[in-house]
């Protein structure tokens, strides 16, 4: 059953005619020998191809004329013990060159013993790539190294465009070997073997279901099987029953598969029912006259029954190994004598008991070996020649799929030339590279009878569902949460989630896992924690996209645009005495002093000029004061007269400008800015404070907090959700409440828009966004990330977020012209005042007709009302009085003409 049993050659040279012959008379006999596994795919091909291939050399004399080659065949039956036995045995039988061995795990023991004893080893089946090693100079390869056959393989994966793979091979040289070379072809190619899953070398068919079975539910669905010849093809009947030989499956098969079923003859029709749509690379040879021949000639051999087998490349390869072999004899016999000696510093014959003395070294063995390398000739393979590393040089591989119980080549592959759909050696005269000829292979049917390329891999599949974490948050439900008695997940991100999965082209089966207990909010750290350490597959809801958290999950692209941000309580400006905010109590009294200096200083330079500024002292007092709170406005004043006058007025009309200027701006500006209860004016003042800050549960803030801004453990204060919040803001930093809150900005929006107190200082100070997470190179996550782009630019995302957060309207819309309208509350003071004043003088004015008309109506007075009514009396003159002359000052300041006498008179008493 091992794959590539090297037949070992003796190649015996008696030299018969020794006495007869005077000088270079060629040996009768040459012996070859050959090792391989008797009853295996390719041994039983080969040992008829090596007869075959013996009986024309003996029969053409244009090569060992006159001397017949003679093969010694041995069985090792895949056992290395035996093959090294073996190879003891012919030695003894004075072979000059070994054809074999079959298996590349007995090749690595013998290759030694050819190297001690220089006898050629040339194997037409041990494929493992490391045997080609300058360790082995005495191992050639007359079939295509695996890492040649891997680079064909990475070659096909890359070109459907599939990105992880798994490979099942048997654990022994040959698998191992094979697998880390389709490893490092696959990583040119930036694709991932995502999985390696051996077999026992004797696996059975318990070994092959339970690993078919738990690769089910790896991802990936593109297998490359790399084994020994099967004739019972276990592998895949048992995939067909295990349901694994479906749509969605890609299987291929190195040339062990081919060699197998060439082998196969009749072929068996179950067999190939079950191998439905799988790819298989076999060792391409030309066609050609020869090879055509030898075809017929084997098919009558099989009628006959003198072959029990159908022909396989590895049987050409054997064939054309004879004839590589018998020419460099011929060629060796030109030069040189066949002779062995034995070497003394190669075994001490004196210590055992074994009969070593019989082993000895061919002489002509280096020589041998070169020759060999040096073939150059025709086969039924091709070319036959050796590269540098002593493999022969290949021509490519065919590319064949079965489908409908039928093999079909679909094209082939060459290095150099890459894929085409015509042989390769059609093209080699055009010096076309890969990169110029046109890569195409015909179409392939692949397990379940698609053409089009399968996915290759599954995120899920209705037996195992996509194990969706999803945050079950106590606070902020709206964005997602597990509903407390239908025990239904929902939420803004939920609804996102699924939007999204109806655009991945493909179904993806899932099942929602609630994280947390739903009475505080889940760490979700922990959650993404989860997701990377296998226990979900994907962590759906509000999880920010933080550098923590990207180094171990791959996450979508962002869904909604966050930060974190500092939300703080704002006092309204609700004080009635807010107008007199503008300006300190210094800065009030300093500006009535200014009046008052100007009204005296403007009294004093004008009134002796200026006839508006004399009269009675009353009356120049009032003029004196009304003409410079007057000026305020600039209406209704005395015209200054004096030059000095004139000039301390300009001087003090621009004070007054900008005084008024000034005023108004502050003013506006304390009515229109918010003001904040703390003096925490952003980030930087935050940290440089020593106040309690207060974070979300369960958020990435407080790790942020921590470690990047250095804020001291102490100083963080969980809260759990917006009544939390909204107490711990209201107690403030001294009452054990915070100063602040950073948290993220939708769920401060989704908070404000409910609370009109609280503000958020500044921009976030951090860009971020919520995403979902998956496993690290998740094909998921790029559909994923895909269909929210899809979203965000058909509207649907916004959508979505209006459906749950703009029930009344949306947070920020209203909010913001709010903040910039002034409220009844902040002028109430001024109309307080106004209101009094205007009161008063309607008092007044009531009074005033009350005492007329009591004047008039002198009843008798009762003694208790008559004090009373004098007192009230007495007030009414003394307010008419002053009302008198305020009157006349108005009238005077209206019409000043008119009142000049009354006026001159009055100021010339307080000149006196
Ligand atoms: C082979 O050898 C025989 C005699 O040994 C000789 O007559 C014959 O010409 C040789 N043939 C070739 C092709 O060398
Ligand atoms: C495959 O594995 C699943 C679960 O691991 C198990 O239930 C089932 O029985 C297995 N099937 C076979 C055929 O072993
Ligand atoms: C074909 O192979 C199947 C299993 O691989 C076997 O059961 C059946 O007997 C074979 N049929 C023939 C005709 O060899
Ligand atoms: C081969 O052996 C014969 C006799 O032993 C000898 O005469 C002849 O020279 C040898 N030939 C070579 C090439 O060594
Ligand atoms: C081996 O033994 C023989 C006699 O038994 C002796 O003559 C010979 O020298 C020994 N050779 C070595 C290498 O010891
Ligand atoms: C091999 O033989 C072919 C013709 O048979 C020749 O064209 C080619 O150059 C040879 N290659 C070498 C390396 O000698
Ligand atoms: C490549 O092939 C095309 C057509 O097959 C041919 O026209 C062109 O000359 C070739 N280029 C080279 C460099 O041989
Ligand atoms: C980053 O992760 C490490 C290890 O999981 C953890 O100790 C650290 O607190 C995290 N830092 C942030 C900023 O999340």
């Amino acid at each position: 059953m091992k794959r590539l049993v090297v037949v070992p050659l003796f190649i015996f040279m008696i030299w018969v005619g020794f006495s007869g012959s005077v000088c270079c008379q060629r040996p009768s006999a040459v012996n070859i020998g050959a090792i391989f596994t008797f009853d295996s795919v390719i041994g039983r091909a080969a040992k008829a191809a090596m007869e075959a291939a013996v009986s024309d050399v003996n029969a053409d004399p244009g090569i060992l004329n006159g001397t017949e080659l003679s093969l010694i065949i041995k069985d090792v039956n895949c056992n290395v013990f035996m093959g090294s036995i073996e190879v003891f045995q012919l030695i003894e039988k004075e072979v000059v060159a070994i054809i074999g061995p079959q298996s590349s795990a007995i090749a690595h023991t013998i290759s030694e013993i050819a190297n001690g004893l220089k006898v050629p080893l040339i194997s037409y089946a041990a494929t493992d790539p490391t045997l080609s090693a300058l360790q082995f100079p005495y191992f050639l390869r007359s079939t295509p190294s695996d890492s040649y056959q891997m680079t064909a393989m990475a070659d096909f994966i890359d070109f459907y465009g599939w990105k992880e793979v798994i490979v099942i091979y048997v654990d022994d040289d040959y698998g191992r070997n094979g697998v880390s070379a389709l490893d490092n072809a696959l990583e040119n190619k930036m694709t991932e073997l995502s999985y390696k899953l051996s077999l026992p070398v004797h696996f059975d068919e318990n070994d092959i279901t339970v690993l078919l079975n738990d690769s089910k539910f790896l991802g990936p669905r593109v297998y490359v099987v790399h084994v020994n010849p099967d004739p019972r093809l276990r592998i895949f009947t048992l995939a067909q029953k295990l349901q694994m030989m479906t749509s969605n499956y890609v299987w291929l098969a190195t040339d062990w598969l081919s060699a197998t079923l060439d082998s196969l003859s009749p072929m068996n029709q179950t067999s190939l029912h079950n191998l439905q749509g799988v790819v298989a690379l076999r060792q391409h040879t030309p066609e050609s006259v020869h090879k055509k021949d030898f075809l017929s000639r084997w098919s009558k051999m099989q009628q006959k029954g003198l072959v029990s087998t159908g022909l396989n490349t590895y049987g050409l390869y054997a064939y054309d190994t004879v004839w590589a072999v018998a020419s460099s004899i011929n060629k060796l016999l030109n030069e040189k004598n066949i002779t062995f000696s034995v070497s003394d510093g190669l075994i001490d014959r004196n210590e055992t008991d074994m009969h070593l003395e019989k082993l000895k070294v061919f002489d002509g063995g280096n020589i041998l070996r070169r020759k060999l390398l040096e073939t150059n000739f025709t086969g039924l393979t091709g070319q036959v020649q050796f590269d540098h590393d002593r493999n022969i040089v290949s021509g490519g591989y065919d590319v064949i799929n079965i489908d409908k119980m039928k093999i079909h080549t679909v094209g082939y592959w060459s290095s150099g030339l890459g894929f085409s759909s015509v042989p390769p050696e059609t093209l080699k005269g055009k010096k076309n590279d890969s990169s110029e000829w046109d890569q195409k292979l015909q179409d392939i049917t692949w397990p379940g009878g698609k053409t089009e390329r399968p996915r290759g891999w599954v995120i899920a599949d209705d037996e195992r569902p996509l194990q969706i974490g999803v945050p079950n948050r106590a606070s902020f439900v709206e964005f997602v949460t597990e509903e407390h008695d239908s025990h239904k997940i929902q939420g803004y991100c939920i609804d996102i989630f699924l939007e999204a999965r109806k655009l991945v082209p493909y179904d993806v089966p899932y099942r929602f896992e609630p994280f947390g207990d739903g009475r505080s909010n889940p760490s979700y750290d922990e959650l993404v924690r989860m997701v990377a350490n296998d226990v979900f597959d994907v962590a759906v809801g509000d999880i920010a996209i933080v550098t923590n958290r990207t180094r171990i999950v791959d996450f979508s692209q962002p869904y909604a645009s966050s930060g974190l941000v500092i939300v703080a309580l704002i006092s309204k400006n609700s004080s009635a005495w807010v107008f007199i905010r503008p300006f300190t109590v210094e800065m009030w009294c300093v500006t009535a002093a200014a009046f008052v200096m100007i009204a005296v200083v403007i009294w004093v330079l004008e009134h002796r000029v200026n006839d508006d500024f004399r009269g009675p002292p009353s009356r120049q007092l009032v003029t004196m004061f009304l003409f410079s709170f007057s000026t305020l406005f600039k209406t209704n004043q005395e015209a200054t007269i004096s030059s000095l006058g004139r000039l301390v007025m300009v001087v003090w009309l621009f004070l007054l400008m900008v005084i008024t200027s000034s005023y108004t701006a502050s003013l506006s500006s304390i009515l229109t800015v918010q003001q904040l209860s703390t003096p925490v004016t952003g980030i930087d003042s935050l940290i440089a404070s020593n106040w309690p800050i207060g974070y979300q549960v369960g958020s990435f803030a407080y790790s942020y907090l921590l470690e990047s801004l250095h804020i001291t453990r102490s100083r963080l204060v969980p809260l759990g959700s917006p009544l939390e919040y909204e107490n711990a803001l209201r107690k403030g930093p001294s009452n054990g409440g915070v100063a602040a809150i950073v948290d993220e900005l939708p769920y401060v929006e989704l908070f404000l828009a409910k609370k009109t107190d609280f503000e958020i200082i500044g921009q976030p100070f951090t860009r971020s966004g919520w995403g979902f997470a998956f496993q690290r190179d998740s094909p998921l996550a790029v559909d994923m990330s895909t269909a929210i782009l899809k979203l965000s630019e058909t509207g649907m995302l916004q959508e979505i977020r209006k459906r749950w957060f703009c029930k009344p309207k949306c947070s920020g819309e209203g909010r913001q012209s709010e903040t910039h309208q002034l409220h009844l509350m902040n002028f109430w003071g001024l109309y307080l005042l106004c209101g009094i004043i205007t009161l008063t003088a309607l008092l007044a004015f009531l009074l005033r007709m009350v005492r007329q008309f009591v004047r008039s109506s002198p009843s008798s007075p009762s003694s208790s009302t008559t004090h009373c009514s004098q007192v009230i009396y007495n007030f009414f003159n003394f307010i008419d009085e002053k009302e008198e002359a305020i009157k006349k000052i108005f009238t005077q300041c209206e019409n000043p003409q008119i009142n000049v006498n009354s006026t001159r008179s009055t100021s010339h008493d307080i000149s006196v």
